[in-house]
């Protein structure tokens, strides 16, 4: 039966939550919600949780990585135990991981082999606007195309790849195409020895022959998923329900997450831990900042350390607390219940000396904004990007390569909207005013209920179209888009 895998209320939520709003300074509770685990050997606790494969290299020039991609219908579990038609990478979900370094030559030879026409958008990198997978070039049914780009210096940190085809985005995503990019620095500054975890979180909906139930856009079901974004009661991580990892006391794990959800926007947190929260979108940042808990809105991504301060034998999990992005006449009814999304179990070993850990990670630079030459504001309202529905052949904005501008983005309604640009990465300046508390790269920021956020983004490289939109899919496949476009500066001509 399906209902066995319907995400029940955890226990200790409300008690946590209470905690959490008391506890205004970070890190100021230490709270036992540890519990004895069952019965765990002293050896090693094995995952449950399934890594994506990487995706394999079959250049042998060194600096060149050169990889195989199908999009695919295919027969699998989405929800677990239930084999249905899917879509699928290589034919996993979700899809193979691409693991590169900064510099490397990246080649990906994709074939389309769905019913339909896609594209692959390698989200949150700095590339060619002709490889970027825009709706503006779409790959036919039975088509191929190679895609092909450098990683730049200085981008190492977690991404991650989906289709983007005009209108049909949410719908390829929900059948299953997702997949991570890892971007890895030869020079890490992170204790190589930390153990990594990739966790891609994803919700869906079934019906009960376990395919994704995609309501009629005309039914009841469909209008509210139109306004609210499409969620799911199943939550997934990695295409798993409820995973298990396994730490041993001391020890820290980094953990790379990403929001792969149509709609769903996680608040994250550990009861009884902190998290160290150290990279954004794109990449680490100068110093850990010690959090009870953490947003990650749609398509963004962190970088966490996870450490084992619980005791031996215990365990707890990760959760989603409830968290408010509605509006309040299609607010679900259960909001406000808290999810689990994975085990975390300590083994029975005894505690290890936590490894030591940088105090300065990776310098990010501001970008100069005494420099900027334009002001931009762009105004976010219900399906709509300064009062207008996308067009393909319009262009929205147009800037000059090289210019460092400032975009204004206000939120007008009563839902929050996670604002994303294309093909360049920004710094977050202020929200409502409030400076933002640290410097990051970012290319998604969340602009809740009528919230006003500022960013400042320089145009360095690659001048061309580039999209930028809200990123629940349904309102980015309802016209919640505009387009931008890089142009270089005019060529002057000699009198
Ligand atoms: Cu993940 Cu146009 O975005
Ligand atoms: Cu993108
Ligand atoms: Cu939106």
């Amino acid at each position: 039966m399906w209902s066995q895998h319907r995400v029940v209320r955890n226990r200790v939520t409300l008690t946590l939550r209470a905690v959490l709003s008391s506890s205004a300074v970070l890190g100021a509770f230490a709270f036992p919600v540890h519990r004895p685990g069952p019965g765990t050997s002293a050896a090693a606790l094995e995952d449950t949780l399934v890594t994506p494969p990487v995706l394999k290299n079959i250049s042998t020039v060194p600096g060149t990585i050169e990889v195989n991609l199908a999009a695919a219908p295919a027969r699998l579990a989405l929800l677990p135990g239930h084999a249905t038609d899917a879509y699928a990478y290589n034919g996993t979900v979700p899809g193979p991981t691409l693991e590169v370094h900064e510099g490397d030559h990246v080649i990906i030879h994709f074939r389309n082999e769905l019913p339909e026409a896609t594209t692959i958008h390698w989200h949150g990198l700095h590339i060619p606007a002709d490889m970027d997978g825009s709706p503006l070039r779409p790959i036919g049914a039975g088509k191929q195309y190679d895609y092909k780009f450098t990683i730049p210096r200085g981008t190492a940190g977690t991404y991650w790849y989906h289709p983007h085809p005009d209108a049909r985005t949410g719908y390829q995503i929900a059948m299953g195409l997702y997949g991570a990019i890892i971007v890895r620095d030869a020079n890490d500054p992170l204790p190589a020895s930390l153990p990594e975890k990739l966790l891609i979180l994803s919700d869906n909906r079934f019906l009960p022959d376990g395919s994704p139930d995609i309501a009629d856009p005309h039914s009841p079901q469909g209008q509210i998923d139109r306004e609210n974004g499409r969620e799911g009661n199943v939550l997934l991580v990695n295409g798993q329900v409820m995973p298990v990892i396994g730490i041993r006391s001391g020890e820290v794990q980094r953990w790379r997450v990403i929001n792969v959800s149509a709609a769903r926007i996680y608040r994250l947190a550990i009861p009884g831990q902190t998290l160290l929260h150290v990279g954004d979108d794109g990449g680490l940042f100068e110093r850990p900042r010690e959090l009870n808990e953490i947003l990650l809105a749609n398509s963004e991504r962190v970088e966490l350390l996870v450490r084992g301060s619980g005791p031996p034998g215990s365990q707890t999990t990760l959760q989603t607390l409830p968290y408010d992005r509605y509006d309040p006449h299609t607010r679900p009814a259960n909001w406000e219940v808290s999810h689990d999304l994975l085990s975390l179990r300590y083994s029975d070993a005894p505690p290890v000396p936590p490894p030591a850990l940088p105090a300065v990670m990776r310098i990010v630079t501001a970008l100069d904004t005494s420099r900027v030459t334009a002001r931009r504001v762009i105004v976010l309202s219900q399906e709509l990007i300064n009062g207008k529905t996308m067009d393909m052949n319009r262009v929205d904005v147009r800037s000059r390569l090289g210019a460092t501008e400032i975009w204004e983005i206000d939120n007008v309604v009563t839902m929050d909207h996670p604002f994303h640009l294309h093909g360049f990465q920004f710094q977050i300046l202020d929200r409502d005013g409030v400076p933002e508390p640290y410097r990051s790269w970012k290319d998604v920021v969340n602009v809740r209920k009528h919230q006003t956020v500022r960013v400042v983004v320089r145009f360095d490289d690659f001048p061309g179209k580039w999209m930028f939109h809200c990123h629940i899919l349904d309102h980015e496949d309802h016209g919640m888009m505009g387009i931008l476009e890089v142009r270089p500066p005019p060529v002057r001509r000699r009198m």
